[in-house]
C-alpha cells in the first residue's frame, strides 16, 4: 500500500515548461502539485491541465479576494481546468468564501474539490501587521479566521506551522495546509517556519514546500529525503 504523502510541492517556476519538468521529477515523492499566481497570470490556467495529466491532484493557489460573484466565477473556471483545491483569502469574508465554494463545486461537478482559506501569509510577522494597522498577533487573527473558514464551506485553512494549535482549537475538524516549511534554518522571505516533521507532529494535514525542493540540484532526491524524514511508512 502506498503511504499517504502529505507533501504538496509549490512549483513556483518561471515557465509552465519548467513547472512540468520539475513536476515529473518529483511526482514519485510528493502527494500533489501546487501552482501560484506567477504561473496563473503568466502561462495561465492551462498549466493546471498539463499537471493534472501527470496523475496527481493540483492545487491552484489563486489567492482569490474580490466581490463574491467574481470569486465564484474564478473558482468555477479553475475547477473546469481540473483544480482539486483553490485558495481564497479569508479576509474576503463569509459571503465571498461561500461563493468560492459554490463556484468550485459547480465547476468540478463532484464533491472532491475544496476551497482552502488563506489566513495570514507566512511571510508576515507582528511588525508587518502593526505597520498596516492590525494590532493583533498572527495567532489571534488566525483563530478568528479559522472559525469563519469552517462556517463558510471551506475544506481547509492555509496557516503557518506556528498557528496550527490555534486552528485546531477554533476549527477542530478542518484540514490544515501549511507553508513556511524549512528542512533547516534559512534566512529568506518566510518568517514563521518549522521543519517538515515538526509540522506533521503539530497536526498539519499537508505541507506546502517550494524552494527546499525546487531549488535543489536534485529536486526528486530532495523531495524523497523530506518524505523519508517524516517517518511515514
Ligand atoms: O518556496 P516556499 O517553500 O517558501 O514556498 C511556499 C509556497 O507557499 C509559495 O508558493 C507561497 O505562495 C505559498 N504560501 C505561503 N504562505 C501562505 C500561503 C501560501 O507561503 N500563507
Amino acid at each position: 500500500m502506498v503511504a499517504h504523502n502529505p507533501i504538496i510541492v509549490a512549483l513556483d517556476m518561471p515557465t509552465a515548461q519548467d513547472a512540468v519538468r520539475v513536476a515529473k521529477e518529483v511526482a514519485p515523492h510528493v502527494g500533489a502539485f501546487k501552482i501560484g499566481v506567477g504561473l496563473l497570470y503568466g502561462p495561465g490556467p492551462g498549466t493546471i491541465d498539463a499537471l493534472v495529466r501527470l496523475g496527481l491532484p493540483v492545487f491552484a493557489d489563486a489567492k482569490l479576494h474580490d466581490i463574491p460573484s467574481q470569486v465564484e466565477m474564478a473558482a468555477r473556471n479553475l475547477a473546469l481546468h481540473g483544480a482539486r483545491w483553490v485558495t481564497a483569502h479569508i479576509g474576503g469574508g463569509q459571503a465571498m468564501l461561500e461563493a468560492a465554494a459554490s463556484g468550485l463545486a459547480d465547476g468540478a461537478g463532484h464533491a472532491e474539490a475544496g476551497i482552502l482559506g488563506v489566513s495570514v501569509l507566512t511571510s508576515l510577522d507582528n511588525a508587518d501587521l502593526q505597520r498596516i494597522g492590525i494590532d493583533r498577533t498572527p495567532g489571534q487573527l488566525v483563530s478568528k479566521m479559522a472559525s469563519v473558514a469552517a462556517s463558510s464551506g471551506c475544506e481547509g485553512v492555509v496557516c503557518s506551522p506556528l498557528e496550527l494549535h490555534v486552528v485546531h482549537q477554533s476549527a477542530p475538524n478542518i484540514t490544515t495546509v501549511v507553508p513556511g516549511i524549512r528542512p533547516t534554518t534559512v534566512d529568506d522571505d518566510q518568517a514563521r517556519t518549522a521543519t517538515p516533521s515538526d509540522a506533521i507532529e503539530k497536526g498539519a494535514s499537508y505541507l506546502v514546500i517550494g524552494r527546499p525542493i525546487t531549488a535543489a540540484d536534485d529536486p526528486g532526491g530532495a523531495a524523497a529525503a523530506i518524505f523519508e524524514s517524516l517517518g511515514i511508512i
